[in-house]
């Protein structure tokens, strides 16, 4: 027999256990909850009518139609969802990712049509080129390289496109420097005053999106995004790109992407203090459904416990492709 000690031995004053003992006990000193009204859900908005295509990448993410859209849109309004965030897949591209401001494009429609049909549900849009170039950079190349200053009028058409057609909230995701003021002070000459900034201000490099531009095929057909995107080893920096967003007019600053970025959640949320989203992306839903498709993790167990990290850590605002699944769990 192993020898044990003798419980007499033990004169706790304090027995941490005790509060564990019972779920109500457990749900009484919880300290972060996770509630539907905190999730926005991404959508891929394509052309055409009746169509739900799949993600190869992303089981239960699926290419719409605006009219598709639509319907995944109230079904989420009616699990408790605040927002969607609009990605367009548009039929042409070109060089100067000139479909991106166009009115009849398949963000600017689904806006319009979702913010009709969908009462009280935030219609947020993803500002950039790069799902519009055919090169599928970010931005505008000139001589090779992306211009930051043309590639910034550009985004200001976009997201001028975006509020026209009746998007509460824009949301750019370029990473090019000054976009926000530019954003902000095109809105409001135009009347757009109560139209929301959400800048991804501390948006990483990250091989997690990988499932993403298969979706939204934005790929870059060649280089990369690193000389725009944020350096993965960079927190200093992360602060420095949030203090600016936000003295240019941001009204919620997003740290993307959430799970292997918690540590920069945590000190941007605790430095500012400022509306704080974080965005569960493509490669971090993927990895949670491939684990949990091959029996290796109890499925939403995992997703709810990494939905409660990213809260804890300091997110407002969760954006993730598993808003309706997660809604579900805890209505
Ligand atoms: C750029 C954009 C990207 C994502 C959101 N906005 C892709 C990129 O920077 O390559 C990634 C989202 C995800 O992976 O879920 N428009």
């Amino acid at each position: 027999m192993p020898s044990t000690q003798s419980p007499t031995s033990l004169n706790l004053t304090r027995r941490l256990r005790r509060l564990r003992t019972s779920e109500t006990m457990r749900a009484l000193v919880r300290e972060t909850r996770v509630s539907p009204d905190m999730l926005v859900l991404p959508l891929f908005v394509c052309e055409g009518e009746g169509v739900r295509h799949e993600v190869s990448s992303m089981p239960g993410v699926f290419n719409l139609s605006v009219d598709e859209a639509v319907k995944e849109a109230a079904a989420a309004r009616a699990e408790g969802i605040s927002g969607v965030l609009l990605f367009g897949l548009p039929d042409r591209k070109d060089e100067l990712g000139s479909t991106a401001y166009d009115l009849e494009a398949p963000v600017q429609t689904a806006t319009r049509a979702i913010s009709r049909e969908v009462p009280n549900l935030l219609v947020m849009t993803d500002v950039c080129l790069c799902e519009y170039t055919d090169h599928g950079h970010c931005g505008l190349l000139i001589d090779g390289e992306i211009d930051n200053d043309a590639t910034v009028d550009q985004l200001v058409r976009t997201a001028v496109s975006h509020a026209e057609a009746g998007a509460h909230v824009v949301a750019p995701s370029d990473m090019m420097d000054g976009r926000v003021g530019a954003i902000r002070a095109a809105l409001d000459e135009r009347g757009f005053e109560k139209v929301a900034i959400m800048s991804y201000a501390a948006k990483y490099c990250s091989a997690f999106y990988g499932p993403f531009r298969d979706a939204a095929d934005s790929a870059p057909k060649f280089g990369d995004r690193r000389s725009h995107q944020m350096d993965p080893a960079n927190v200093l920096e992360a602060l420095r790109e949030v203090e600016q967003d936000i003295a240019e007019g941001a009204d919620i600053v997003m740290v993307k992407p959430a799970m292997p970025y918690l540590d920069v959640l945590a000190r941007v949320k605790e430095r500012f203090g400022y509306p704080t989203a974080a965005y569960q992306v493509s490669g971090e839903y993927s990895m949670l459904k491939a684990a949990a498709r091959n029996g290796w993790i109890d499925e939403p167990r995992a997703m709810l416990e990494s939905l409660t990290a990213i809260r804890r850590a300091g997110a407002d605002i969760i954006i993730t492709y598993y808003a309706r699944e997660a809604a579900r769990v805890l209505a």
